[in-house]
Order: C-alpha cells, then sequence, then structure tokens
C-alpha cells in the first residue's frame, strides 16, 4: 500500500514538473514577444511629432516631465514616438530617459533644418551619415580690447578626456557620430518615396543656435561640412553612442537661407511621412 501511493507521489511529481516546464515555456514566449525592444521616433516640435504619433496602431501615451511618448505599433512591431521639446537639453534628456525606461533598439530623430548647402533646396532630405555639435566652441585668445572674432573659434570636443577641454590640445577637433549603418541601408531603400524633393546622406551639424549669418553658415559648411542644421541631432546622437544604441539623424530641409529658400512648416509632416517608410524598412529587416 505505502509502496503504491510512493510510486502515485512519484508520478504526480513528474506531471507537476512536465506541467510546470510547458507553462514556462509558454510564459516566456509571450514575455519575448512583450520584450520586444522598440523602435524610437523622436521629433522635437508638435508639427514634427505628433504625426506620425497619429500613425501609430494601439497607441497609449505616456507623460515624464515635458516629454510625451505615444506608445503604439507599426506592422505589429512596437514603435515610440516621442515629443522631445526643443533644442540639446531636451533632446539629451528625453533620449537618456527614452533608453532607461524602454530600452530601445534603434533610434530615429527627425524633423526640420536650415541649409548650410546651396545645392539642397527646402524639401531635400538629409540623412545624417554624420553628426556633430556646432555650439562646442573655444575661443581664441584675445585680451581686454581686442574684440570678438568669431571665425578664429576653434572646435571643443568636451568627449576628448576626463579633463578640462579648455586646456586639453587634443580636445581640438571635431567629433562626429556616425549614422548606424543598418538604419542608412533602410533609409536608403525607401528614398524613392519621397515625391517632394531629393534623399541625400549628409553632415547634420546641432547646436542652441539659428543663424541667419550667410558667412558664419558657409564658415560652418567649409569647416564642419554641414549639409544641415537643427537643434537636436548631435545632443542624442551622444546619448545613444554613450549607451550603444544605433540611431540616425534624419532632417528635411524647411529652410535655406544659402539659396533663398523660405520657411515652409508643411516640411514637418513630408518628413515624418518618409521617416514612416523608413521605420517601416527597418522593421521587415528585423523580421528577416
Ligand atoms: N537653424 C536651427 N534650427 C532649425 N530648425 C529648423 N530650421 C533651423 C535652422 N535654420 C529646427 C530646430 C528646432 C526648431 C527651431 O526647428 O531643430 O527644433
Amino acid at each position: 500500500m505505502i509502496k503504491k501511493n510512493a510510486g502515485f507521489t512519484v508520478f504526480a511529481l513528474l506531471v507537476l514538473f512536465l506541467f510546470a516546464g510547458c507553462s514556462s515555456t509558454s510564459q516566456s514566449e509571450e514575455g519575448d514577444e512583450k520584450d520586444e525592444q522598440p523602435i524610437l521616433v523622436q521629433g522635437p516640435m508638435p508639427i514634427e511629432a505628433e504625426e506620425f504619433a497619429e500613425r501609430l496602431d494601439d497607441v497609449e501615451e505616456e507623460t515624464s516631465g515635458n516629454f510625451v511618448f505615444y506608445k503604439g505599433t507599426v506592422d505589429d512591431y512596437p514603435v515610440i514616438v516621442a515629443k522631445t521639446g526643443k533644442g540639446m537639453e531636451n533632446t539629451a534628456a528625453a533620449t537618456t530617459l527614452a533608453i532607461e525606461k524602454y530600452d530601445p533598439k534603434a533610434i530615429i530623430n527627425q524633423g526640420t533644418s536650415g541649409g548650410h548647402d546651396p545645392d539642397l533646396n527646402v524639401y531635400d532630405i538629409v540623412l545624417g551619415e554624420r553628426t556633430t555639435n556646432i555650439g562646442a566652441l573655444k575661443t581664441g585668445d584675445r585680451d581686454k580690447g581686442e574684440g570678438i572674432e568669431a571665425t578664429e573659434w576653434i572646435p571643443m570636443d568636451l568627449m576628448a578626456s576626463e579633463g578640462s577641454a579648455g586646456e586639453d590640445p587634443d580636445a581640438e577637433n571635431i567629433r562626429y557620430y556616425k549614422g548606424d549603418q543598418q538604419l542608412l541601408e533602410a533609409a536608403q531603400a525607401v528614398k524613392d518615396t519621397h515625391e517632394d524633393g531629393k534623399v541625400v546622406e549628409g553632415t547634420i551639424g546641432s547646436a542652441d543656435l539659428w543663424n541667419n549669418e550667410v558667412d558664419r553658415i558657409e564658415w560652418f559648411h567649409e569647416k564642419y561640412e554641414t549639409s544641415v542644421e537643427e537643434m537636436e541631432g548631435a545632443a542624442g546622437a551622444q546619448m545613444a553612442d554613450a549607451y550603444d544604441v544605433p540611431y540616425l539623424g534624419i532632417r528635411i530641409l524647411s529652410n535655406n537661407k544659402t539659396n533663398d529658400g523660405e520657411y515652409d512648416p508643411d516640411t514637418a509632416q513630408s518628413n515624418q511621412a518618409y521617416v514612416y517608410e523608413v521605420v517601416k524598412e527597418y522593421i521587415s529587416t528585423q523580421a528577416e
């Protein structure tokens, strides 16, 4: 009798283990689906983020500080649109917060920009093969009464070392953040969908600054090889680099002082329509 009971207990335990094994497998499969890393699409102003957010399915809105995150899906893949606010500080904070909160697979920072290259027109799009901070500068050494010579200012790389950037000769360089190759390939693959202008690879320059002096714009274009300027890309790129997250800037020209290209805010939604195609293409390559 005792023997029979022991046999039953062993059998029951075996069934239990098997059952537990099965249910834990299906749980982790469900978990994997839920835990799929989202693609993060950033836009600074409402006109640069909300149109994309409206394209998402099953959207949930989450707010943190000044930042709004629209969490949804594109083709059943998780995509988060972040309305970051304008400028370097907002962008750095919103990027870091999103990386810590959502662990994105990739980040696309997109929006409008001002042309530095006279060959680029309003509605053309620049894919950020490189992004650089054009506001990190060291002035020349001038005594009282010797004036201000902005063209003599030199680039300052704040990430060159942990020491003083003012004294370190290694910090007198331009730091470029490279756009992620896979994101660039996805963007190239769908460039014909943008019919309002051309799509080119180039250099995006960022600072909390709007340059209206054409000579100064030319100075950046020659010294930094900038195609466009805006106020966010390099801040996002620096944070993405710190956390090793693939990153790409995609900027449409809304204005270009170098060829009298008048400001057109409708460019913001044209860019979002293109970036939507880029995201779909990137998602399809993830499935392969
Ligand atoms: N200079 C700087 N930022 C510009 N933007 C558009 N054009 C320019 C320009 N010529 C973008 C910035 C910022 C907002 C003012 O528009 O990225 O978010």
